[in-house]
């Protein structure tokens, strides 16, 4: 038998209606706050994401899904979807009326990461990106998004860490305060780290390895190193973000797994899922835009790990499945044809029906009907045909009532509702 592919997997019906239920209450919030949807391929070519989520992250260097296609270009899976979203913003000249435009994504995304509880393969996120606005009031909004879905949710234990990562006038000296630290560690640092210290020290801050986390604690902190504008800024977004009652931390390690940031970043982390503890990281990329071939226009954005909030939420998959509304119980060839009609009419009305096809007996009809947990169940045999009508039991309060043939859905319909 064929299986699916390691890190892969399927949600299958009884876990799906959790997924959707999840996936209305976050469009809804974010379409409130005056997000509008765009969907964006799965496959793009390669250079775009090693150019802007950075050549010497671990996405870029270890987790993505390349290949060449026929013709030998390289394209790849899309590990992430904020790249894709600035494409089509430059591509599509959607800053030519307003450049002030705010996007939401939800979808598939692919990363070769060794599996584990809330790491997959491929995963889903959902992806909200504010274009044209600089002002740090608007990372304090997604920010504030973020926890108000999570209160939705009923996702509980969750803290938001924030950091700030300056700008190109400030970061260059603490990347060189950060290298000489480095250089006195080094020892202590993995092969990775080693080769990444002096090209891109950001990245060490990052690292998952646990001598290299523990070297890294000492590390100065970029935001003692900000320049004025981005202190103002981040002074800025933390007295907001009281005054909105959002609580958070700052981390003076939060540097992010994507090399595109600058100013404030954010991640939402939990206690609940392990080593997984991010179920939704973001922040501002003012430069990605213009690095990318379009004007300098700033932009800020998140992502949730949507896989994960399905882990966290409250909410029970078991509330939201829908149990047929009506089982119908046709007994006889002549019922069976006639039922048929009738379950296409209801279906039609949006009454959700169920039919046996295969001729089994009352009883075994009434059990599955137990099983699917029908609300009502509507009996039709020959004896009724002859009558003129069908027998309707409500499955609950076990009343039941003849309803005439003729006018049968519309009576149905009626009763249901
Ligand atoms: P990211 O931190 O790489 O950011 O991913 C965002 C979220 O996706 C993570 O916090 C996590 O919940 C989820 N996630 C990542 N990898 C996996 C995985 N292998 N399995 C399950 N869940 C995973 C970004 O992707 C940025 N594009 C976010 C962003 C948008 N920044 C600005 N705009």
């Amino acid at each position: 038998m064929i299986q699916l592919i390691r890190g892969f997997k399927d949600i299958l019906p009884g876990e799906v209606e959790l997924w959707q239920a999840v996936e209305k209450v976050a469009r809804e919030l974010l379409e409130d706050f005056g997000f509008k949807e765009i969907r964006i391929p799965i496959v793009e070519r390669t250079e775009l994401f090693a150019r802007s989520i950075g050549e010497d992250t671990d996405i870029v260097e270890k987790e993505m899904y390349t290949f060449p296609d026929r013709k030998g270009d390289l394209i790849t899976l899309r590990p992430e979807a904020t790249a894709s979203i600035v494409r089509a913003y430059i591509q599509h000249r959607l800053y030519a009326k307003d450049p002030v435009q705010k996007f939401y994504t939800i979808g598939p995304m692919f990363r070769r990461e060794r599996p584990q509880k809330g790491r997959y393969r491929q995963f889903y996120q959902i992806n909200a990106e504010i274009f044209g606005v600089q002002s740090g009031l608007v990372d304090v909004q997604l920010i504030f998004l973020l926890v108000r879905l999570f209160a939705r949710l009923e996702v509980a234990d969750v803290i938001t860490h924030i950091n700030s990562l300056g700008c190109p006038k400030c970061r260059p000296q603490f990347k060189a305060a950060l290298s000489e630290f480095f250089a006195s560690v080094s020892d202590q640092l993995c092969a990775d780290c080693i080769r990444r210290k002096d090209r891109n020290p950001l990245r060490v801050l990052d690292c998952k390895v646990p001598a290299c986390r523990a070297a890294v604690a000492d590390a100065p902190a970029i935001i003692d190193h900000l320049c004025s504008e981005c202190k103002a800024d981040f002074d800025e977004v933390q007295n907001m973000l009281q005054k909105l009652g959002v609580p958070f931390v700052v981390d003076k390690n939060l540097v992010r797994g994507l090399d595109y940031y600058a100013r404030t970043t954010f991640e939402i982390q939990t206690g609940s899922l392990g080593a997984q503890n991010a179920v939704a990281g973001g922040g501002r990329y003012d430069g990605l835009v213009s690095e990318l071939g379009g004007p300098d226009i700033p932009a800020t954005g998140f992502a949730i790990g949507f896989d994960r909030l399905t882990e966290l939420t409250g909410l029970a998959a078991s509330q939201f499945y829908r149990k047929p509304d009506i089982f119908v119980a046709a007994l006889g060839d002549k019922s069976r044809l006639l039922a048929f009609e009738w379950i296409c009419a209801l279906g039609d009305e949006g009454i959700r029906a169920e039919l046996d096809f295969a001729g089994k007996s009352l009883k075994s009809q009434m059990k599955r009907a137990d099983r699917l947990a029908a609300d009502h169940v509507l009996i039709v045999g020959d004896d009724e045909l002859a009558k003129g009508e069908a027998i309707l039991r409500n499955m609950k309060t076990k009343d039941q009532a003849s309803i005439p043939l003729d006018g049968l859905v519309e009576a149905i319909k009626n009763r249901i509702y």
